[in-house]
């Protein structure tokens, strides 16, 4: 009799903490996402109607273009974001869709932007929580990620790890690595292999690059985080992603299973390296950026705020991934872009051989490669590696009469913003690098219509450490190889969390 008395106990909570749990999760993705839908309605936004639990995402997948176009056009836009150009002639530049049942403002008018970003107006934002979660092997708590105070302490020594001068002392390390790139496509071409996928060869160099700046590879357990680092990478770029979807992690477990225990492991081993500096300060001396956010650190000696072990190991993968991909990928598209136009191939060799005099390259030379400047600009703005920028509302945005309400997330379309005749005029996809000379937004009508590193104080902390490599690279390619595009290359610009050319970059490399 008492047994069945406690099993009715027993049953009778279960029941009661399943209801809770069950309310818990229908008001989570059902009832709050249904009234923020009805709230942003009211509020004026309107866009194309979501179902549960996918929000817009099937919609998204059925449209993406999987064609492989034939030519070659600049006028990427309705290729690589086919559903939001749809969605634009229907709804214009501002509306709502959903990621399942997360909803995002998307936002392709940069006078928008700037009023709901301005001013005061900008710490109401913070990173979308559905990406922190997505992305969290990659960036865990690093700058990427963190908000509010945590990255006003974040930024300060990092911004400071990464001054003019850290930099200089890492020309060495980027040419180092570049010239051994090309020793390999010398070989190539030494047995009669002229056509090279430039994009693969620069992307594991720009990765060896970041890793050298970085923590260093010198030692058994830098080469080993790198090697690791390089698996992840390939592990989330193949691993299919329902972001925002309810409990889509669980959909591919395997996957989700090997990112983590990967992630642990990398975690170890840059650890491992951050103690070892810790007791032996004297092999801390290097020239790396852990070095230096180390030495912000005990400029800090008295201040309680430094950088944990912690959050060192996730700045160095913030580093890692947030930096090697966007350079290599700001390379890739221009060389395919040089080959394409040998004037302009021509121009820049001219300037560097003006330059540099046939002397190993400098802080200084670097510098004064003005047209290559241009050039990075114009590739920028085409080809803009980011292709998108996010934050989350906070608490309510008021903007007049207008309310976006806490949780909403904001999508910034850059590639519809660079794409955009009625900001750059009826030879938006032309590529004219010129148009940068004397203008450093490129002739863009409006401030904040040309975005390839970002806006307000999130902007990019590594652009000079990037503008920097991609100068050493492309003055050292061009300074020993002639480029022309070869004939199995297809044009099919892909969307793949960056901007990629999804079948490569084959060109046919000749020594000048
Ligand atoms: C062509 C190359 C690059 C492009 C196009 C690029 C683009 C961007 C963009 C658009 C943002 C702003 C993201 C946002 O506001 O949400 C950003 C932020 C950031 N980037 Fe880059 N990036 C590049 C290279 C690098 C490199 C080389 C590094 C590091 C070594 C780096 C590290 C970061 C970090 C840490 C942030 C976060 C800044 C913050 O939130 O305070 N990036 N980048």
């Amino acid at each position: 009799m008492e047994l069945s008395q406690s099993n009715q106990i027993l049953y009778m909570s279960l029941t009661a903490i399943l209801i809770y749990l069950l309310s818990r999760l229908f008001s989570l993705f059902w009832l709050s996402p249904t009234s923020t839908r009805r709230r942003l309605h009211l509020n004026g936004f309107d866009g194309p109607r979501p179902s549960f639990p996918w929000g817009n995402l099937m919609e998204m997948y059925r449209k993406v273009d999987r064609s492989n176009s034939f030519g070659i056009s600049h006028n990427i836009h309705s290729t690589v974001f086919p559903y939001f150009a749809t969605w634009r002639k229907i709804f214009g530049k501002v509306f709502i869709y959903w990621l399942g049942t997360e909803p995002f403002l998307y936002i392709a008018e940069p006078e928008f932007l700037k009023k709901v970003t301005s001013g005061s107006m900008g710490k109401k934002w913070g990173k979308p929580n559905v990406f922190k979660h997505d992305r969290k092997p990659m960036f865990g708590k690093g700058l990427v990620m963190v908000e509010g105070d945590d990255w006003t302490h974040h930024r300060h020594i990092i911004a400071r790890a990464f001054s003019v001068n850290n930099l200089n002392s890492m020309i060495g390390k980027m040419v180092e690595s570049t010239i051994n790139m090309l020793d390999t496509w010398s070989n190539r071409l030494a047995i009669g292999i002229h056509e090279i996928d430039v994009e693969n060869d620069i992307t594991r160099n720009a990765a060896e690059i970041i890793a050298k700046t970085s923590f260093g590879i010198s030692q058994e357990n830098g080469k080993k985080v790198f090697e690791k680092l390089q698996a992840m990478q390939i592990m989330l770029f193949r691993s299919n992603r329902l972001v925002g979807v309810p409990f889509s992690k669980l959909l591919f477990p395997k996957q989700s299973y090997k990112a983590w225990k990967l992630g642990k492991e990398i975690d170890q081993l840059l650890l491992t390296i951050i103690s070892s500096r810790r007791e032996n300060p004297a092999s801390n001396d290097q020239q790396d950026l852990l070095g230096y956010m180390f030495a912000e650190n005990e400029e800090k000696a008295t201040s309680k705020r430094k950088l944990t072990s912690r959050e060192l190991v996730d700045e160095c993968k913030t580093f890692f991934f947030g930096g090697h991909e966007t350079t290599a990928l700001a390379l890739s598209w221009t060389l395919l872009l040089l080959a394409l136009y040998p004037e302009w191939q021509k121009a820049l060799r001219e300037e560097i051989e003006e330059v540099s005099k046939g002397e190993p390259l400098s802080a200084d030379m670097l510098v004064r490669l003005t047209k290559m400047g241009w050039v990075w600009n114009e590739v920028l703005r085409l080809y803009s590696p980011a292709p998108n920028v996010q934050r989350q509302a906070r608490e309510d945005v008021v903007i007049g009469d207008v309310v976006i309400p806490k949780g909403t997330n904001m999508w910034i379309d850059v590639v519809g913003m660079h794409h955009d005749p009625t900001l750059w005029g009826d030879d938006v996809n032309e590529f004219k690098p010129e148009r940068f000379k004397d203008n450093i937004n490129g002739g863009c009508k409006h401030r904040m219509g040309f975005l390839p590193f970002g806006f307000g104080g999130r902007i990019c902390v590594g652009r000079n450490l990037t503008i920097m490599e991609y100068k050493i690279v492309l003055s050292l390619i061009l300074r020993k190889f002639s480029l022309s595009v070869s004939p199995t290359y297809i044009h099919s610009p892909r969307i793949m969390l960056s901007l990629r050319p999804s079948q490569g970059v084959p060109l046919i490399l000749h020594h000048l």
